[in-house]
C-alpha cells in the first residue's frame, strides 16, 4: 500500500486481541510494521502474537491494560514513551444493548471511559508527539450507529456519535500537517462485540478484510464504511431523515438484543 509509505514502520494497536484490531495487527504487520498490541487479555494476546509470529517476521510486542481506567491509559502513554508509532489504531470498544434504565449504570459508564475517555487521551498525547516531527496515522472507530440516536443501545450508539465527529473534526484540523486521522464506520461486524454487547449478529461482515480497506484510505477521506454491508446498510440509511433512521434502527437493534421487533 503505497499510502502507507510515508508513516515509520511501527504500529500501536488497542483492542488487538481480537476482532477488527487483530485483523489490523495482521494487516500491518503483511505491510512490515512492527507492533505494540494493547488488550486486557493476555492470553488471547499471546495467542495472536504467536500466530503472528509463524507468519511474519516483524517484532511484536504485548501488553495487557484496561484502557477503560484513566490511569492505565497514563500507564501506556508512559510506557511508550521511547516507542516512535507512525500508525495507532484505537480499536478497543465495547457496547451494550437492551432498555438504558435497566442496564448496570457502571457498564454505561465504563463505555464512556473507553469508547471517549481513552480515545481522546491517546489521540491528545499521539498527535501532541507527532505534530512537526512525523507523519502519523491515526484510525477511531465509529459505527453505523453512531450516525443517530439508536434504542436498546443507547450509550454505545452516542459513545460512537462522539468518536465519529472528534474524528471529522480532527481530520480537517490537522489535514495538510502530516496527520492523518480516519473514522472506521463498520455495520455489524461478526466478532467479540456481540458476545459482550448482549446482541446477536445476524447479517454481519466478517471482521478479516476490513483493516485492509481501512488502512488503503488513510491520508484520502475522513471516513471508510468498510465493505459491501457497511457501504450498502450505510449509504441507504443515510439518504432517509434521522428521526426515521432512528426508528428503523431501533426495530433492528431490537431483534438483536430482545429477539423480537
Ligand atoms: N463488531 C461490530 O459490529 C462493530 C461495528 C462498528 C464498530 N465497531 C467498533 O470496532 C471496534 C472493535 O470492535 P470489534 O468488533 O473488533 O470488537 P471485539 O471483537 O469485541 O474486540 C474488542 C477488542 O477491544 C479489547 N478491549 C475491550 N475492552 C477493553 C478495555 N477495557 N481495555 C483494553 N482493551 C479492551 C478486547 O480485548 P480484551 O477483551 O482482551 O480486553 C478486544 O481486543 C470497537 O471500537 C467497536 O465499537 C464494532
Amino acid at each position: 500500500m503505497k499510502n502507507l509509505n510515508k508513516y515509520r514502520k511501527s504500529a500501536l494497536i488497542t483492542g488487538a486481541s481480537e476482532g477488527i484490531g487483530k485483523d489490523f495487527a495482521f494487516e500491518l504487520a503483511k505491510q512490515g510494521f512492527s507492533l505494540y498490541l494493547v488488550a486486557r487479555n493476555q492470553g488471547k494476546l499471546e495467542e495472536v502474537r504467536n500466530e503472528l509470529r509463524e507468519k511474519f517476521d516483524v517484532s511484536v510486542s504485548i501488553h495487557s491494560k484496561d484502557l477503560s481506567d484513566s490511569k492505565s491509559v497514563s500507564s501506556l502513554i508512559e510506557e511508550t514513551k521511547e516507542f516512535s508509532f507512525g500508525i495507532v489504531v484505537l480499536a478497543a470498544g465495547f457496547g451494550s444493548g437492551g432498555e438504558f434504565a435497566s442496564l448496570p449504570v457502571d457498564t454505561e459508564l465504563n463505555i464512556v471511559d473507553l469508547n471517549c475517555r481513552s480515545i481522546v487521551q491517546l489521540s491528545h498525547h499521539f498527535i501532541k508527539r507527532s505534530e512537526g516531527k512525523e507523519s502519523l496515522g491515526l484510525i477511531l472507530f465509529g459505527s453505523l450507529v453512531g450516525f443517530q440516536g439508536v434504542p436498546w443501545t443507547a450509550t454505545y450508539a452516542a459513545s460512537k456519535a462522539f468518536v465519529q465527529s472528534f474524528a471529522e473534526g480532527l481530520y480537517g484540523e490537522n489535514r495538510g500537517k502530516g496527520i492523518d486521522v480516519l473514522s472506521v464506520a463498520p455495520g455489524p461486524v461478526n466478532s467479540g462485540f456481540g458476545g459482550r454487547a448482549g446482541m446477536k449478529m445476524g447479517m454481519s461482515q466478517s471482521p478479516n478484510g476490513i483493516a485492509k480497506i481501512s488502512l488503503s484510505e488513510l491520508g484520502k477521506s475522513a471516513t471508510v464504511r468498510p465493505g459491501f454491508l457497511s457501504k450498502f446498510l450505510g449509504y441507504s440509511l443515510s439518504t432517509l431523515p434521522r428521526n426515521l433512521r432512528s426508528l428503523i434502527l431501533k426495530k433492528i437493534m431490537a431483534s438483536m438484543v430482545f429477539g423480537k421487533t
